[in-house]
């Protein structure tokens, strides 16, 4: 069976992260993949979206089970309950995506504060609840706070020097994540080829792991990252469009039916992002590119006098999809689109994936390439 360093470290059957997707809920996906037999991730932005984005906060309590009105802290520590409940049974390991960015510190600390005291109520979720998946921000001042609580600690960073600066600050797993992914990309982007191999031979030892994201979908892809030296892979793009996946029904069929050269990258919430190619999005690029070219050019916004219509059509097209308006929609997603066309339960699609990886490597010792 397919095997990796990842799985003995937190206990999970395959080597294969299904990403946290904030600010959107992954509360329903999250239990699926957990009980698939990958690691599960929770994202926890969409908690902090109440005023600005209450569409997507509504959605985030309703699949988690908690209420409107709880605070940020009572909310997560209802999903983390319910994620336990749904996937003790059949040992699913699950974790949290938590935004340490510095604009969001005070958000980050309620996240990881309640991570920690669910744990401490109920030693049993210590064997279920392992993860603190970090990003967006510096993983150093975290350190003594994730540790210390005897989580696994995961951080995703879009470089190799991003990835030395991890390793001092004692990450468990860090995940490389190329400019083929979903969402917000990097300023300076490079694509998983390149840094994926560039990160393992820069970091990966003993003590610290390697997971490659952006791009991979299928058994090839995930073979292809073990043999280039990856502990194992983060998808995000390939978990979104699955029956139990908690995105609108538009959104997967949008992933499902993007073809050739499906994506293209425009301003996205923070800076640069990865959209699926619509008349929408094309039109967003060529407002960014007029409004916003630094955007293109790795130069961030100045929020004191960057043009507000781009972050309000961002926030109209968001809600569009929430009400199912395909027109008006912007939807995100990685270059993998293109490579899916299917709809699957996440089960069938795990094992499917697997059995492919595993064929794909032992089929290579036949291949008289040697
Ligand atoms: C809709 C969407 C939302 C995302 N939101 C987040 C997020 O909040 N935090 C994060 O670390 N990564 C986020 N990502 C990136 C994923 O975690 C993952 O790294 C990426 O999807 C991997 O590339 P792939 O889409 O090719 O699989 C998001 C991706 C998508 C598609």
């Amino acid at each position: 069976m397919l095997k990796s360093r990842l799985c003995d470290l937190v206990g999970i059957k395959y080597p294969i992260i299904q990403a946290g997707m904030g600010p959107f809920s992954n509360n329903n996906l999250c239990v699926a993949a957990s009980n698939a037999g990958v690691l599960g991730l929770l994202s926890t932005s969409g908690l902090f979206s109440k005023d600005n984005q209450p569409w997507i906060y509504k959605a985030f309590v309703e699949s988690g089970e908690a209420d409107p009105d709880d605070t940020m802290a009572v909310a997560l520590e209802k999903v983390l309950k319910r994620t336990y409940r749904l996937t003790r049974e059949k040992g699913g390991i699950f974790g949290i995506n938590v935004m340490v960015s510095a604009e969001l510190v005070q958000y980050s600390n309620i996240m990881i504060d309640t991570a920690i005291k669910v744990r401490e109520d109920n030693p049993d979720i210590k064997n279920h609840f392992k993860v603190i998946f970090t990003s967006a921000g510096d993983p150093v001042p975290w350190r003594d706070k994730i540790k210390s609580a005897g989580f696994t600690w995961m951080h995703v960073v879009p470089s190799v020097k991003g990835a030395q600066r991890c390793k001092k600050a004692g990450v468990d797993v860090i995940v490389a994540s190329g400019h083929e992914g979903g969402f917000h990309t990097s300023w300076e982007p490079v694509h998983s080829m390149i840094l994926l191999p560039a990160t393992v031979e820069a970091v990966s030892d003993d003590k610290t792991l390697v997971v490659g994201a952006g791009g991979f979908c299928d058994g090839k892809t995930l073979a292809a990252a073990l043999v280039l030296g990856a502990d194992g892979v983060q998808m995000g793009t390939r978990f979104l469009a699955t029956q139990e996946s908690d995105f609108h029904q538009l959104w997967k069929e949008g992933v499902v039916a993007a073809e050739d050269r499906g994506t293209l990258v425009a301003r996205g919430f923070v800076g640069p992002a990865r959209w699926l190619k619509t008349p929408r999005s094309v039109e967003h690029a060529r407002n960014t590119l007029e409004k916003s070219p630094g955007v293109f050019l790795g130069i961030p916004d100045d929020y004191t006098t960057i043009d507000m219509s781009l972050i309000d059509y961002e926030n109209e097209s968001i809600k569009a999809v929430y009400e199912g308006n395909k027109e008006m929609a912007l939807m995100a997603a990685g270059e993998a689109a293109q490579r899916i066309n299917d709809l699957p339960m996440v089960n069938d699609m795990v094992l499917g994936i697997v059995k492919d990886a595993e064929n794909i490597l032992r089929g290579i010792q036949r291949k008289n390439l040697l």
